[in-house]
């Protein structure tokens, strides 16, 4: 059986930045760089992007394409024994990271019906607090809407790759950047939005600290999707006479200006309502409803961004989905349509703890965390650093020669390869380590 390919390279672009911008861009980025320090973490943010990122996201597509595989058989076929544990880590990273994105993927679904149904259209950020607690501590609805949210993105993920992914990115990528735009016109429109213009581009530079700098760092890596193969598989699907430098700085400039844009959209609107910016994670789901309870035409200004926040969430739900089952289907030598039913139905059920644990299964903890919290937490705070760690050590000295002769396919060895290889060797290493210290 061939292996698929991208239609086209827009196609390609569309479809890795529709992994790459999802809940970390537009839910978390506005409230992180709002606590650290407004337009420093901005700032900052987009220079690991450029270097560490960048370096990372070539040479993740770079092994993709080279071994046309899958991530477990990327590492084994380019590096062989032990490296494919490295692809099998992605893979578990992917599947274990769905499982709770689905759950909150899940609650953009519940709260497009309630901004629908008008019910969280007050203005009033208790009552909204509470009725969020009590949506998601809820034992049955969030699981229904999990399901939900894990069924649709199984039904693009069994159109495959052409017809599956790509055609959904080209279509819902621009319209997430409209829907965007015109939240961001409404919001800037208000009266005393320009103090939180402002406060979110002025750097505040007293805020640059160590702590910081990790936020910045794990952030970046978490909203490129970078470290668990979702660039390697989305890499092997690319056609070789694609030049892989533009398309990944496209990815990357599409992500730092939604991050830049999430911000404008949603910081000068809290601020014009006089509540506080820095709420943490309740701010989507609990500062803003408020946010439109007191704008004119606010109710179709809810709707619009909890459909903003779906589509953000499904494009990279997709991605996690298909790097999964992309390896079950080859590794195991399964169909398409058996691989994908079967890893959904597992996530789904992964799922249930995870959402439970937020309510009735609140007493069970270990390291004094959730289970959701705990996948959170080994995830994005311990395997994602691991596996960045080994993705660049890997590309850096195990096969560099491989990932140059990729990269420099049209003509000469491009000069910006030196650089590259510096990042991946050196640069990437000592970071991702020093998060990894951090955390531990
Ligand atoms: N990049 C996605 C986001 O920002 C999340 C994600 C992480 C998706 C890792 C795939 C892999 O929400």
């Amino acid at each position: 059986m061939s292996r698929s390919q991208w239609g086209s390279r827009l196609g390609f672009i569309l479809a890795a930045a529709g992994s790459a911008i999802g809940l970390g861009a537009i839910w978390k980025f506005p409230y992180v760089a709002a606590t650290n320090g407004g337009g420093a973490f901005l700032l900052i943010y987009l220079l690991i992007c450029l270097s560490v990122g960048l370096a990372l996201m070539l040479g993740e597509m770079a092994l993709g394409r080279a071994a046309g595989s899958n991530a477990v058989g990327t590492f084994r076929q380019l590096g062989g024994k032990p490296w494919p544990i490295v692809g099998l880590v992605g893979v578990l990273v992917c599947f274990l990271i769905y499982s709770f994105y689905s759950v909150v993927g899940g609650w953009t679904i519940a709260y497009i019906g309630k901004s629908l149904t008008g019910s969280i259209l007050t203005s009033d950020a208790k009552v909204l607090g509470d009725t969020f607690n009590a949506f998601i501590t809820d034992p049955l609805q969030p699981l229904v809407f999990h399901g939900l949210f894990a069924g649709l993105t199984l039904a693009v993920v069994l159109g495959g790759v052409q017809k599956g992914i790509e055609n959904l990115s080209k279509f819902l990528m621009p319209a997430l950047f409209v829907l965007m735009l015109v939240l961001i016109v409404r919001g800037l429109t208000l009266p005393g939005a320009v103090d939180g213009l402002l406060y979110f581009l002025t750097p505040d530079l007293s805020k640059v600290t160590g702590t910081m700098l990790v936020d910045a760092m794990g952030l970046a890596f978490f909203s490129l999707s970078l470290g668990m193969g979702i660039m390697i598989t989305y890499g092997s699907y690319v056609g070789r006479d694609t030049p892989l430098l533009g398309s990944s700085l496209w990815v990357i400039a599409l992500t730092v200006l939604t991050c830049f844009l999430a911000g404008l959209m949603v910081l000068p609107a809290v601020f014009a309502f006089g509540f506080d910016p820095s709420a943490g994670p309740g701010l989507t789901f609990i500062t803003m409803p408020a946010v439109f309870a007191q704008m004119a035409g606010g109710q179709l200004f809810a709707v619009l961004f909890f459909c903003l926040l779906l589509v953000a969430a499904l494009t990279s739900s997709v991605s996690l989905l298909e790097v999964v089952v992309s390896a079950v289907m080859e590794e195991l030598k399964m169909p398409r349509r058996k691989a994908a039913w079967l890893v959904t139905l597992a996530v789904f059920l992964l799922g249930i703890p995870a959402s439970l644990s937020l309510g009735i299964w609140r007493e069970y903890t270990l390291f004094g965390k959730g289970f959701f919290d705990l996948l959170d937490y080994l995830t994005s705070n311990l395997l994602m650093p691991l596996g960045e760690v080994l993705l660049a050590l890997f590309v850096g000295w195990k096969v560099w020669p491989s990932v140059a002769a990729e990269l420099s396919r049209h003509g000469k060895t491009p000069a910006w390869l030196g650089v590259m290889r510096g990042f991946c060797r050196y640069l990437a290493p000592v970071l991702i380590l020093g998060i990894l210290v951090h955390n531990l």
